[in-house]
Formats: C-alpha cells, sequence, structure tokens
C-alpha cells in the first residue's frame, strides 16, 4: 500500500551554458508513493512557481519510456535507482520517508548543460545522421518471405533497435564513451540483409563522427550496460568492432 512521504531534493540549478551551477535543497512534503518521479518535480514547479521562483527546467516528452528525452542523473545513477527503466517510469515508491534524493543532468563532455537538469543531446543525432540511409528498392510489393531472415538474428536485431538514443550510456561511463549507443545503432541495420549495403561505409562514418564530438574510448568497464534502460547488451559493442574492422579493411 503506498503512503505519503516527506523528502529532501538536493537539484542541480545552472542558469545558463556558461555560468556556474550549484545544488539547491528543496523540501516535498507528504507526497503519496504512487506519484511518479517527474510528477513529483512537476508538483516542486508549482511550488515554486507559486512562491514566485524560477522553476526547475528539466527535459522530457513521452512519460512512458520511449522517446529518451527525461535524461536525469538520480541518486548517482542515470535514470536513478531501477533496472531497465527510464527516469519517467521511476515512482516515489523507490524511495523512503525522510530521505534525501539528489538529482542532476547529465555529466558528459558530449552532452553540455543547457539549463539546470536539461543537456543538449543533439550529438547522438549527429552520429544518427552521420549513419545515413538505407537502400531500398522502390517497384512492386515484394513477397514477405522473399528474403528469408533467420529468427536469432532478427531478435538480435530488435533488441538493438529498442535503444531510445537516451544517453545514459556515455553518462555512466567514465571515459563518456558513446560505444553502446552506436553499436546498438549500427548493429540493428548490420544483422539484417537490408542493412548490409550501406553497412561498411556506416560502422565507419558513425564511429569517426563520434570520434569527432569528443565522446571517449571504451575500456570494456560495462558501466553503460549496468544502466542502460534498455537493456542493451555490450555484445553489440563487439559486433560494431568487428564491422568497423571488417569495414577498414575493405578501404
Ligand atoms: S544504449 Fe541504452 S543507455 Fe545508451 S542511448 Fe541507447 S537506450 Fe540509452
Ligand atoms: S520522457 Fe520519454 S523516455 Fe522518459
Amino acid at each position: 500500500m503506498d503512503k505519503d512521504i516527506s523528502v529532501t531534493l538536493k537539484v542541480w540549478r545552472q542558469r545558463s551554458p556558461k555560468e556556474k551551477g550549484q545544488f539547491e535543497t528543496y523540501k516535498i512534503e507528504k507526497i503519496n508513493q504512487s506519484v511518479s518521479f517527474l510528477e513529483m518535480l512537476d508538483i516542486l514547479n508549482e511550488q515554486l512557481v507559486n512562491e514566485g521562483k524560477e522553476p526547475i527546467v528539466f527535459d522530457h516528452d513521452c512519460r512512458e519510456g520511449i522517446c529518451g528525452m527525461c535524461s536525469l542523473y538520480v541518486n548517482g545513477h542515470p535514470h536513478g535507482p531501477a533496472t531497465g527503466a527510464t527516469t519517467c517510469q521511476l515512482y516515489m515508491r523507490r524511495f523512503n520517508d525522510g530521505e534525501t534524493i539528489t538529482i542532476e543532468p547529465w555529466r558528459s563532455a558530449g552532452f553540455p548543460v543547457i539549463r539546470d537538469l536539461m543537456v543538449d543531446r543533439y550529438a547522438y543525432d549527429k552520429i544518427i545522421q552521420a549513419g545515413g540511409f538505407t537502400s531500398v528498392n522502390t517497384g512492386g510489393v515484394p513477397d514477405a518471405n522473399a528474403i528469408p531472415i533467420p529468427k536469432e538474428d532478427a531478435d538480435l536485431a530488435m533488441d538493438a533497435a529498442a535503444c531510445i538514443g537516451c544517453g545514459a550510456c556515455a553518462a555512466a561511463c567514465k571515459n563518456g564513451s558513446a560505444m553502446l549507443f552506436v553499436s546498438a545503432k549500427v548493429s540493428q541495420l548490420a544483422l539484417l540483409p537490408q542493412g548490409k549495403v550501406e553497412a561498411a561505409r556506416r560502422a565507419k562514418a558513425m564511429v569517426a563522427k563520434m570520434d569527432e564530438l569528443g565522446f571517449g574510448n571504451c575500456t570494456n568497464t560495462r558501466a553503460c550496460e549496468m544502466e542502460c534502460p534498455k537493456n542493451i547488451s555490450v555484445s553489440n559493442i563487439a559486433r560494431l568492432n568487428r564491422e568497423f574492422i571488417c569495414a577498414k579493411l575493405q578501404d
């Protein structure tokens, strides 16, 4: 049975990318544990507005674990203490009465802070753009079974495609590496015959863009896999390395 709890929030406030930020402390009294974490922040913002203060800026969109926007570090974990879940899927029942909760933005060179808890994750979009297109022949409707795909490959491709581009992997990594994200995006296409046509160009272009944008190298700490809300496996990183080496050998 969910009960009402009171918590103390230590929230990162930063007015602009150039200004120095600091933690500010707020109290939330008697909030029901059935309330979601983002709803709790909405309530805090209403409180702040009623007091004539600036509300806290934070990113969100779908609130259903789909869009990857809710990029919050909660108590030292990207997306908070729940495993396999985004911040928007986190509920106050994860916290205890009287607890202090620390909320920060992603801390990664690749994701500069815009304001308070909102970061610029455009770097991931640029990597996707570098990946480019997949060739599809137009014309008559092809037979659904014209290109047989082994069930195992289809499952692995779908697992990789579950990546929502949230950025938790780079935020969790001590090197600020984007390898889990890039490997998921490369794998979802490289595993399927339809994605093989541009596979070599795609792997090289996405890795080059990742390096150009300042993301760090992977040293196999697996922090990314631990914190990923979609349980993307580091086996995708091994596949990306294979795809990249094979592409380079074709040069
Ligand atoms: S691999 Fe996981 S943590 Fe990284 S962007 Fe995709 S969903 Fe987010
Ligand atoms: S708001 Fe869309 S995944 Fe959290």
